[in-house]
């Protein structure tokens, strides 16, 4: 995929301004069923080996929190570029004291970590927002030690005929509505289905992962059909 030139300051100015209402646009969205796709993939976690766990793009920190409820002992790092998002994670963050959830400010595509230093990086809906996707799966299995998981949880689009032509209509027609009269915000619930029907296939992700130096690679779509969570040994 190309890079975008200006995509990772629209992105980072985005989020920054939803954060506020970003959790409560998941629930609505969903009918309430983010979270249990954010379990699925903590739980893939539990097949990495012991140590670090790196959550890129952690925004509110759910997958992160998620991670940690399946794996207390583990140390999860959750790291992001917007600073609005982070402010919203540290507010629940004061909720979970019991939680080893640690945040970082960090831009995907150029992470402050050694190599190696995490026995499984994870992600939930970054990859269509990154401007270089190829540079992005490099820096996960960079800083995945060998042996270590890449887990990345994705929107995608379905493929059974009916359901996908009702869930084209409902994501790019009401969704849009919804989040300008709730996060006030039209532009940012436009780009989220566009970005959804710009991006690639799960077979297409699986041959940048490979390229990226991936391997065991694959996938499985849950929300029938709609998410898709890609794993890699690094
Ligand atoms: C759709 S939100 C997902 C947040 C969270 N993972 C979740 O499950 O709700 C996308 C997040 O990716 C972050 N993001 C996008 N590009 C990034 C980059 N290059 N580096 C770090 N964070 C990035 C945004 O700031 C935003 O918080």
């Amino acid at each position: 995929m190309a890079v975008e030139a200006g995509k990772a300051q629209f992105v980072q100015a985005m989020f920054t301004r939803i954060a506020g209402r970003y959790d409560l646009m998941n629930a609505l969205m969903t009918f309430g069923r983010h979270q249990a796709w954010r379990r699925v993939a903590a739980r893939a976690t539990l097949l990495a080996p012991e140590g670090r766990a790196l959550d890129l793009a952690t925004g509110t920190a759910d997958l992160a929190l998620a991670i940690a409820d399946v794996s207390p002992s583990r140390q999860v790092i959750g790291a992001d570029f917007a600073l609005g998002m982070l402010r919203e994670a540290r507010r629940k963050l004061r909720a979970r004291p019991d939680a080893r959830v640690a945040l970082v400010a960090a831009d995907a595509l150029t992470l402050p970590f050694a190599d190696a230093s995490f026995a499984c990086v994870t992600s939930a809906f970054l990859l269509r927002n990154l401007a270089d996707l190829e540079q992005g799966l490099r820096e996960m299995r960079r800083v995945a030690r060998p042996g270590g998981r890449v887990i990345m949880l994705e929107i995608t689009r379905p493929t059974l005929p009916v359901f996908a032509s009702v869930f084209g209509l409902y994501f790019q027609r009401v969704v849009p509505v919804v989040g300008a009269a709730i996060a006030g915000d039209a532009e940012a619930y436009r780009y989220l289905p566009d970005s959804v029907a710009r991006f690639l296939t799960p077979d297409e992700l699986v041959v940048l992962m490979r390229n990226a130096g991936l391997r065991s690679v694959g996938y499985r779509r849950l929300g029938l059909g709609t998410i898709v969570i890609h794993t890699g040994v690094a």
